[in-house]
């Protein structure tokens, strides 16, 4: 089998190897770190060795809930928002088909995200969407308190209690939260759900291959054993015994932070597969969350070409010189498509008759490359052999771990969050929460 690669001659022109060498020391002492559990946070990495962890027993009973689901469902509301939503969606949009929704005969039940916003259009017309399929939720939240998820879940949960009573709806709703805290806890206790637990010692963007993922993976009808062994197989490959030269989540972790203490402070996650576009949103949240702080850390933005060559692309190549370019490179696509020849050329494709799809779409990849480096935007290049559950494990296990390593070279704490509280302590002082009445006194003065 291919593994996955990271490519860094590409970056040569703007660093030299031997600038990146000299990261290594402070990578691979990273790494060990999170092994060592002596940095930052170390209450927080029962993730780092989580993939190898995962038993059969686990898989095995996360598929039967999940089959029981399923059998009850057309349509499975994962409700959650952050690490308890973004790393679903990434993997169940990369593996289905693009037009699945649209199959009359499809097996599975549709999966859709409710309680990653507050928006009243999404939910209501959700609600109308729903009306004529039968339903099922997946509750997902760590704290079991987190406001957009929670909404989203009284009012799901009412509308299937009123469609199904108590004891059938109890059947259709599955709780992941955390083992013995929060009011989700509590209520799914009390009123008999199937729950699944996260652990306390991994954070919600380190929650990918906790019940968090495997559950709605497992009820989405995919392949669950083969998400794990990629992510399985790639903690071996980037473990701290690993050399640097082997190891994809020192270099990786390297490369970044060599880039960013030269002055390239963005990093644009860039693909050109559509299918890939949240496991963007996922690895957005996981950088920009574990490193924005303390004033620092690489903006991670992000784009799907060639779509957004026709948009951010004359950014890209001539605006402000701070960017570089990380490229999940898919090596083959799932299926076949080929350009055929007409008699009449008037469209002039015929030069490209008889390639198929991905062969242009590499070649826009190739250009697009060349072109942003001699533009002055640096370029790392992961070459994935193919979008499947095997290798997304692997890929999101090696972005976590990276993650993990680079914060650490960065200096940071990558496992808090507290600058996401600011914006909930004014909410709820604007909506006078009580305990928040202090706030709202002082929030009211700069309205
Ligand atoms: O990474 C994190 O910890 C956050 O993004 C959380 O996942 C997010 O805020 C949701 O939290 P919870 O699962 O507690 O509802």
């Amino acid at each position: 089998m291919k593994n996955i690669q990271i490519d860094l001659s590409r970056i040569s022109t703007f660093i030299s190897a031997s600038e990146i060498d000299s990261y290594k020391a402070s990578a691979e002492a990273a790494n060990k770190m999170l092994v060592d559990k002596t940095g930052k946070g170390s209450e927080f990495l029962g993730w780092v060795n989580l993939p190898t962890s995962i038993s059969t027993e686990e898989i095995d009973t996360i598929n039967r809930v999940a089959n029981d689901l399923k059998s009850r469902a057309e349509i499975i509301i994962c409700i959650g928002i952050g690490g308890s939503y973004l790393g679903t969606k990434a993997i169940i949009e990369a593996v289905s088909n693009n037009f699945s929704f649209l199959n009359k005969n499809r097996t599975e039940p549709t999966i859709i995200f409710a309680g990653q916003n507050i928006s009243e259009d999404y939910i209501s017309e959700l609600m109308s969407a729903i009306k004529d399929y039968s339903i099922a939720t997946i509750m997902t939240s760590k704290s079991g308190t987190t406001t957009e998820p929670a909404i989203a879940f009284r009012i799901i949960k009412a509308e299937i209690e009123s469609r199904y009573g108590k004891e059938e709806a109890s059947k259709r709703i599955v709780a992941i939260t955390d083992g013995a805290r929060g009011t989700l806890k509590a209520l799914a206790d009390q009123e008999g759900y199937s729950t699944f637990v996260i652990p306390d010692n991994v954070g919600g963007r380190f929650s990918i291959f906790t019940p968090v993922g495997l559950f709605p993976l497992a009820a989405a009808g995919l392949n669950v054993e083969s998400f794990v062994q990629g992510a399985k197989d790639m903690e071996v490959a980037t473990g701290e015994d690993v050399p640097f030269e082997k190891n994809l989540a020192t270099i990786y972790a390297a490369a970044r932070n060599a880039m960013y203490k030269k002055g390239y402070k963005i990093e644009i996650l860039a693909s050109y597969e559509p299918k890939l576009q949240y496991i963007a949103e996922w690895w957005k949240q996981l950088y920009g969350e574990s490193e924005g702080k303390d004033g620092l850390g690489i903006f991670p933005a992000s784009v799907v070409f060639t779509a957004d060559l026709h948009s951010m692309g004359q950014y890209i190549q001539e605006g402000e010189r701070t960017l570089f370019e990380t490229v999940i490179s898919v090596g083959q696509p799932n299926s076949t498509v080929t350009i055929e020849k007409i008699a009449e050329d008037l469209d002039g494709l015929n030069f490209l008759a008889g390639k198929r799809l991905s062969d242009v779409n590499k070649m826009a990849e190739l250009g697009t490359t060349i072109a942003h480096v001699d533009g002055g935007v640096p370029n790392i290049k992961i070459a994935l052999p193919e979008i499947n559950e095997y290798y997304l494990g692997a890929l999101m296990y090696m972005f976590e771990r990276a993650c993990g390593i680079s914060g650490y070279m960065l200096g940071v704490n990558p496992f808090d969050q507290p600058g996401v509280e600011a914006y909930k302590k004014n909410m709820f002082a604007l909506l006078e929460k009580p305990g928040y009445e202090n706030d709202t006194i002082e929030i009211r003065k700069k309205l």
